[in-house]
């Protein structure tokens, strides 16, 4: 029987009732599938797809566009996990009217279920305007990639009292502002502990410890497949990588020895309209 699609109250159930939640990151139909087939809880359409798949130097160059294009095809490939589509820089910052407008894409024209935004105080009445119209929002706190120029490079967050009461603060807010949970990207295990207490609704951690609800991966990095830079908060669980380099240099071989194609991946032709040609 196929699995039941998850939606925000399993997310908030989950927490309820003591069951910690996977969560993904996907940016195409096939990945969407295996993610999707293995049962994993949510997909995140993260905007992490303009570094790990369209090799930007950061997040900051990717475009709604960009956004709805990978969310339509993760859409397809999702039937069980709750999806979740990433605003990127600009989409929700410029005024409440955009950030609804922009949200409501993901929705409309991605399938999404859900957005997640970065940042708290600073962008609490546009968190609450698209939850107005019924738009499902995951915040996002600690290291938010999209103020890498403000913190000067990707470094971890919340490391002193004020940083660190500052993020309980926000964790507070955008809790009262009806998020359905919040991510926690490199924090000190403890913080993220005590934000984790404190909260009702689920944290999902990316590099934030042990004591979350959940946690999220970008998939090329649970995989081995992205060699650019490894953070100390990665598990990598297989060589992904190493497959499909030697993989594709044993088919390179097969090509230039004729190992490949065989008559197993041809095409036969009637011998009679063979000898006519
Ligand atoms: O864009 C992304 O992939 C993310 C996750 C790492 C949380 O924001």
């Amino acid at each position: 029987m196929a699995e039941k699609q998850k939606t925000i109250q399993s997310f908030k159930s989950a927490k309820a009732e003591g069951r910690r939640i996977s969560m993904l990151t996907a940016y195409d139909y096939t990945t969407a599938s295996l993610l999707d087939e293995a049962g994993v809880d949510c997909l995140l359409v993260g905007d992490s797809l303009g570094m790990v798949m369209l090799g930007y130097e950061n997040t900051l160059s990717v475009t709604m566009d960009e956004m709805i294009h990978h969310t339509k095809a993760v859409a397809r490939g999702t039937k069980q996990a709750l999806l979740v589509g990433d605003m990127p820089f600009l989409s929700y910052h410029v005024s409440t009217e955009a950030a609804v407008i922009n949200a409501g894409r993901f929705v409309q024209e991605g399938g999404a279920q859900a957005v997640k935004l970065e940042g708290g105080a600073d962008v609490i009445d546009k968190v609450r305007a698209i939850i107005k119209a019924q738009i499902p929002v995951l915040g996002h706190l600690g290291l938010t990639p999209q103020s890498v120029n403000v913190f000067g490079g990707f470094k971890r967050q919340g490391q002193d009292l004020e940083t660190a009461r500052q993020m309980i603060d926000d964790a507070l807010l955008l809790q009262d502002a009806g998020v359905f949970g919040l991510i926690l990207e490199c924090v000190p295990d403890g913080l993220a502990k005590v934000i984790s207490e404190r909260l009702d609704i689920p944290t999902i951690g990316i590099g934030a410890g042990m004591h979350c609800d959940g946690q999220v991966l970008v998939i090329q990095d649970l995989m081995g497949m992205f060699r650019r830079m490894r953070p100390k908060f990665v598990k990598t669980y297989t060589d992904g990588g190493d497959t499909m380099v030697s993989a594709v240099q044993q088919y390179i071989r097969e090509v230039q020895d004729g190992a490949f194609p065989t008559v197993e991946h041809s095409f036969a032709i009637d011998e009679g309209v063979l000898a006519k040609l």
